[in-house]
């Protein structure tokens, strides 16, 4: 069996910090599986009607894989979605799809969708110039989260105290660049430093962690934020599943926030890191989603 991963180094430029990709690549040699890992960049895009099974690689005339784990995330830009459609036209599986990356990267659209089916999140608003301080001060009041529309690892991610910092800051973004896309949120205080990350594969939950932070409000691992394990409940299943469901997300990360006695949806990602999940499961993340992708082939093959 072959895949590819689609991702922001060829294999050759891969160092240990590239830990996902590293990790499916030891886990595909232990079970047979050739993986080959391009950037967008390498591909050409030829679009005709005759429907080859075959895409240009660095000017090489290439055969298609029988599968494609995208692993650029938020981080996807237009060509690397076109890249991945065009993969997905020839026949190919992609886990997760363009569709769906899509949708994820854009952390409004997926609060909309979760407010939509009435999924708790935190009161969330887009930012539009000029500013209205009392209309914010009114819909999510202070302290308040802002953040790029598609960030990820908390890059872009500020808390913001008083209405003056507010205005402060949106002063600062209007005169870098007056058509930045930037979301309000309202800061769920008992979530400070900590929040759980829910990693779903094919649906299912395979692993519930508790990341916390002791310097930032922001409980990233790849901040250097603190895992441990955490009991799933039927709850927290339920958010974490029915959010993944409703965009397609057959591999996701959830992250889920602590709201007094409950709970509220902050994001989706959809190739999320493992890293700290595994310090907590053991070294079994890789595996399990390979052995999802192969499942799902075969059970596709003989249907
Ligand atoms: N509304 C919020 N209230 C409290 N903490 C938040 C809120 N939004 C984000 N955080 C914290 O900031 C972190 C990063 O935010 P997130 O939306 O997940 O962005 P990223 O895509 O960069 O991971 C979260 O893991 C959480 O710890
Ligand atoms: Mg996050």
């Amino acid at each position: 069996m072959l895949g590819w991963i689609l991702y922001s180094k060829s294999k050759s430029e891969l160092d240990e910090l590239d830990n996902g990709v590293n990790r499916l690549l030891q886990a595909a040699e232990a079970k047979g599986i050739t993986l080959e890992v391009f950037k967008p960049e390498e591909f050409e895009l030829v679009v005709s009607r005759n429907d080859k099974k075959s895409i240009f690689i660095n000017n090489k005339e290439t055969a298609m894989p029988d599968f494609l784990i995208p692993r650029i995330g938020s981080q996807t830009s237009y060509f690397g979605l076109a890249v991945i459609r065009q993969i997905e036209r020839l026949g190919v599986y992609s886990c997760n799809s363009s569709q769906t990356i899509e949708i994820v990267k854009d952390k409004l659209q997926m609060h909309q969708l979760l407010a939509h089916h009435q999924l708790p999140t935190p009161n969330t608003m887009l930012v539009k110039f000029p500013i209205d301080a009392g209309l914010v001060k009114q819909q999510i009041g202070f302290p308040l989260v802002v953040k790029n529309i598609t960030g990820t690892e908390g890059k872009g991610i500020y808390l913001i105290h008083s209405e003056e910092q507010f205005v402060d800051l949106m002063e600062l973004l209007y005169a870098n660049n007056p058509a930045s896309h930037v979301i309000l949120q309202e800061f769920i205080q008992s979530s400070y430093g900590k929040d759980l990350r829910v990693f779903i594969v094919g649906g299912k939950v395979i692993g519930c962690i508790k990341r916390y932070s002791e310097s930032s409000f922001k409980a990233n691992f790849s901040r250097g934020g603190k895992v441990a394990s955490y009991d799933l409940t039927p709850e927290i299943e339920h958010l974490a599943t029915t959010t993944a469901r409703l965009v397609n997300l057959d591999i996701a990360g959830v992250d889920i926030l602590f709201d007094n006695e409950g709970f509220k949806i902050c994001e989706a990602n959809s190739s999320p890191g493992f890293k700290g999940l595994e310090k907590v499961i053991g070294h079994t993340v890789a595996e399990q989603i390979l052995d999802y992708i192969v499942d799902r082939l075969e059970r596709a093959t003989t249907a």
